[in-house]
C-alpha cells in the first residue's frame, strides 16, 4: 500500500488511489483516479476532505500512520460529492466529536441530505478557523462545479486545498507534478477541465479572482497529483481555458454509413490543413466522446457530420451532441464556428438535426449546413473547400 506522504512539514496526503476506475460518469479515465484527502497535524488535527466510501479503509490506514483517527478534531468538507465526502461516516464513527466545516448553505444541506444530522459548521468566504499555529481560511467556489464547492487555504504552509479545481483523474505512485512531468499532468488536467468544469467557466473566472490575493506555494487538489513546481503554469491554463478564448484549430467529428459523410469529413479536414489551420479528425466509431471534448475545449472550428438514418441523425452522433450540449458553456461559444454536415438519401434530417443542436450549444452557424445527396462528387467536395475557406476568413 502507498503510505501517507508528507506534502509539507506536518501536512500529509492520506487519500485513496483508484487504480481501476475507467469511467467516471461517462468520462473515460484511462489512468484511474485518486480521491485526495489531507491531514494537517497541528494542535487541533484537521482532515481536509475524505474519499469514496469504498476507500475509507485505505484512508484510515494512512491516517493511522500519522495519528489515531480518534484525535481528529476538525474535518473540512470542501465538496459534498461522494468521491470526497463518502468516508465521512467512517471518520465520524472514530472521531464522533469532530466538527465538520462545509459551505453555507449548500455544503451543509447537501451533507445533511447524504449523511444525516452531524456536527456541521457552516462557513462562507472569508471565514477562518484557527487550528493551532495555522489559520485556515475558506473561499466559496460556487459552481466549480457544484453549488457547494469551496477551497481551503492554510496560511503557514501556503497550500490551497482546491478540491475538484486543478484536479486530474490520474492514479500514480508519484504524488507531485514534477515527479510525473508537466506535459502529462497538463494533458490530464485539460481532459478533466473539458469534461467536468467547462460549463462553469464563468464561475471559474470568478473563483480565480477570489483566490487572487492568496500567496500560493502548493495547490493540493482532490484528484491526481499535487502542484508544487508548476503552480503558475496551471493557474495560467485555468485562466486561458475558462476565458474560452479559442485557438486556431479545427476538430472534425463524424460517423458514416456508406462513406459519403466520411469523405466529406476528410475533405473538410484537408481543407483546414491546406489553409494552415491544424486539424484533427474523430470517427465516433473509434473515439470516445470525452477525448473529443478535450479537443473541443480550445478549438475555434467544430465540424460535426452525420448522414440521415431513420429520419434523423445517427445515434452515435446524437450521443456526442447530447454530451457536447451538456458541457457547453452557459454563456455560449462566443466566436466559435460550427460546421454541420452530412449526406442523405431523400431527407436531410440527419445533418439538419446536427445543425439544430450546434445552434442550441451557441456555435456560429452562419456558413449554413453542408448536406449532400447520395454519393460525393468533385463539385460537392469543391463546395466544402469553399465553405472552409470562408470559415477561415471569418
Ligand atoms: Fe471530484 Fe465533484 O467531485
Amino acid at each position: 500500500m502507498l503510505h501517507a506522504v508528507e506534502v509539507k512539514p506536518d501536512v500529509y496526503w492520506v487519500g485513496g488511489v483508484d487504480w481501476n476506475e475507467r469511467n467516471f460518469h461517462g468520462y473515460t479515465t484511462d489512468r484511474g483516479s485518486t480521491y485526495n484527502a489531507y491531514l494537517i497535524m497541528d494542535e487541533h488535527p484537521t482532515l481536509i476532505d475524505t474519499c469514496k466510501p469504498a476507500f475509507a479503509g485505505e484512508l484510515l490506514e494512512r491516517v493511522r500512520e500519522v495519528v489515531d483517527p480518534a484525535c481528529i478534531e476538525h474535518v473540512v468538507a470542501n465538496h459534498v460529492e461522494q468521491d470526497h465526502s463518502g468516508a465521512l461516516p467512517a471518520i465520524c464513527e472514530l472521531a464522533p466529536n469532530a466538527r465538520i466545516y462545509a459551505s453555507a448553505p449548500h455544503g451543509v444541506s447537501g451533507l445533511a441530505a447524504h449523511y444525516g444530522d452531524r456536527n456541521y459548521v457552516p462557513v462562507k468566504t472569508g471565514d477562518t478557523l484557527g487550528i493551532g499555529k495555522r489559520t485556515l481560511s475558506f473561499t466559496q467556489t460556487m459552481m466549480v462545479h457544484w453549488p457547494d464547492n469551496m477551497a481551503t487555504y492554510s496560511d503557514i504552509d501556503r497550500i490551497l486545498f482546491s478540491n475538484d479545481a486543478f484536479g486530474q483523474h490520474y492514479a500514480s505512485s508519484k504524488h507531485f507534478d514534477d515527479e510525473v512531468g508537466l506535459p502529462e499532468v497538463l494533458a490530464q488536467a485539460k481532459k478533466y477541465y473539458a469534461n467536468i468544469v467547462m460549463p462553469y467557466s464563468r464561475h471559474v473566472q470568478r473563483a480565480l479572482g477570489a483566490l487572487e490575493g492568496l500567496d500560493i506555494d502548493v495547490i493540493a487538489p482532490s484528484h491526481g497529483v499535487i502542484w508544487r513546481s508548476h503552480v503558475p503554469e496551471v493557474m495560467e491554463v485555468y485562466e486561458r481555458w475558462s476565458s474560452l478564448r479559442p485557438e486556431n484549430y479545427a476538430v472534425v467529428v463524424y460517423d458514416s454509413m456508406w462513406h459519403t459523410t466520411e469523405a466529406m469529413a476528410h475533405e473538410i479536414l484537408e481543407a483546414f490543413i491546406e489553409r494552415g489551420v491544424p486539424a484533427r479528425l474523430f470517427d465516433l466509431k473509434a473515439n470516445h466522446i470525452s477525448d473529443i471534448m478535450t479537443e473541443v475545449l480550445t478549438a475555434k472550428y467544430v465540424a460535426v457530420g452525420s448522414p440521415t438514418l431513420n429520419n434523423g441523425m445517427l445515434p452515435t452522433v446524437a450521443a456526442f451532441l447530447c454530451y457536447l450540449k451538456g458541457l457547453s458553456p452557459k454563456a455560449g461559444w462566443q466566436g466559435r464556428v460550427g460546421i454541420p454536415f452530412g449526406s442523405y438519401g431523400w431527407g436531410t434530417n440527419g445533418p439538419d438535426e446536427v445543425a439544430d443542436v450546434l445552434a442550441t450549444c451557441g456555435f456560429d452557424l452562419a456558413l449554413g449546413t453542408l448536406s449532400h445527396q447520395w454519393i460525393e462528387d468533385a463539385a460537392s467536395l469543391e463546395k466544402l473547400q469553399e465553405v472552409v475557406a470562408s470559415a477561415v476568413g471569418r
